[in-house]
């Protein structure tokens, strides 16, 4: 990959490389963009194969992290960082302090909090060297409940396109991947009366849904088959592709797995086949929502969960946008998304004496 070429393709702001010696650290932040404000994401830990994985892949979060908070209309730009090494060797106190430290040299330009092998616990050890980190046990913690909340939203708004009434009651929901958000998303649809198919690679973790909602457990790979109303992807991302879209049977695809689609193409065949998609970043924005009801002594949640029950309406509107600009729903959250960020970006060009001076 060309570097600067992609960086000033897509606009990126800043790609830092760090490392401490001592702790074995070695990472990678993506600033993409501070238009709206500092930007945020989730710090990964991966035992990616080389550093050009690494790359690609912190560059593409980041950039999905500024839709999203724009899409969420938070005053947050999109950030992201990875850190290269294996989770069950890598991580102590002392590695994510060396982290802390870095992300206190950014400024406050980037906010971290936890993602994919990185935990409140070790955001807590961040946060002894820098206040540029959210999430924290004793405030918004695991962001996965609110998560959840919201995919409920997008899925009982993607009902109402779909049926013409938002009621799950009776209504046969596949759930794919029964992990954080997946747990919790079960406990609102049963809650609600849908009728649950699920399934996980930890069988586990599926019999724990079976045994507390009666879900009914299918085979991995058997899950796009199934003869359901809606499917909630919340494993994956790129599960809606070639070779399991002409299998799907739902109305409806609504769930908390990122990057959902392979391709932009895939959305187009989902259009096509007239199956209503809730675009993922839209769906899956509780999280970050509630990251922002954090304060410096403070979290609150009836606030966050009001927030959050707004992505019902947001989602109905990329339906409308999408409908009145025959384009799939993907773009039409994607326009939504970067029109919000031109226009606030403009009001941002008046100067205005900071504090300091
Ligand atoms: N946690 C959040 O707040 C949050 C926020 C936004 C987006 N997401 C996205 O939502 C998805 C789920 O997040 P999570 O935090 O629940 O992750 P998780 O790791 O806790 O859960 C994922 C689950 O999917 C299962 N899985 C993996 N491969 C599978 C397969 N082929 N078939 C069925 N199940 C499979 C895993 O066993 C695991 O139980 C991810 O794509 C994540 O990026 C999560």
């Amino acid at each position: 990959m060309k570097i600067f070429d992609y960086m000033e393709k897509y606009a990126y702001e800043h790609l830092i490389f760090f490392h401490d010696a001592t702790t074995g650290l070695k990472g990678i932040t993506c600033i993409h963009s501070t238009k709206l404000g500092p930007s945020l994401g989730g710090t990964r830990l991966w035992n990616y194969k080389n550093e050009d994985e690494a790359i690609e892949d912190v560059l593409r979060l980041a950039k999905g992290m500024t839709l999203k908070s724009a899409a969420a209309g938070l005053d947050l730009g999109g950030g992201k960082t990875v850190l290269i090494g294996d989770p069950s060797e890598v991580k102590s106190e002392a590695y994510f302090r060396a982290f802390g430290r870095f992300v206190e040299t950014l400024n406050g330009r980037y906010i971290t909090a936890e993602d994919v092998n990185t935990s409140t616990a070790d955001m807590a050890h961040v946060a002894k060297e820098t206040s540029h980190v959210k999430g924290l046990r004793d405030k918004s913690g695991d962001p996965s409940p609110m998560t959840a909340y919201g995919v409920y939203q997008a899925i009982r708004a993607s009902a109402f396109k779909a049926f013409g009434n938002n009621s799950l009651k009776d209504k046969r929901i596949s759930v794919q991947g029964l992990g954080q958000v997946g747990t919790f998303l079960t406990e609102f649809l049963h809650k609600e009366g849908a009728k649950l198919i699920v399934s996980d690679i930890n069988q586990s973790r599926v019999d724990n849904i079976v045994s507390k909602y009666g879900a009914t457990a299918v085979a991995i790979d058997t899950i796009y088959d199934q003869d359901v109303d809606i499917f909630a992807p919340c494993g994956l991302g790129a599960v809606i592709n070639d070779d399991t879209i002409n299998r799907l049977k739902c109305k409806v695809v609504a769930g908390a797995a990122n990057n959902v689609l392979k391709e932009d193409v895939h959305g187009e065949m989902l259009k096509q086949k007239g199956i209503v998609y809730a675009p993922d970043y839209v769906a899956n924005a509780g999280g970050v929502i509630n990251i922002t009801f954090e304060n410096e002594n403070s979290y609150d949640k009836e606030a966050a969960l009001k927030a959050t029950d707004e992505i019902y309406d947001r989602i109905l509107r990329i339906f409308e946008v999408a409908d009145k600009e025959n384009i799939t729903t993907h773009k039409a959250a994607e326009k939504m998304a970067l029109d919000r960020i031109e226009k606030i970006s403009k009001i941002h060009s008046i100067y205005i004496k900071p504090d300091f001076e």
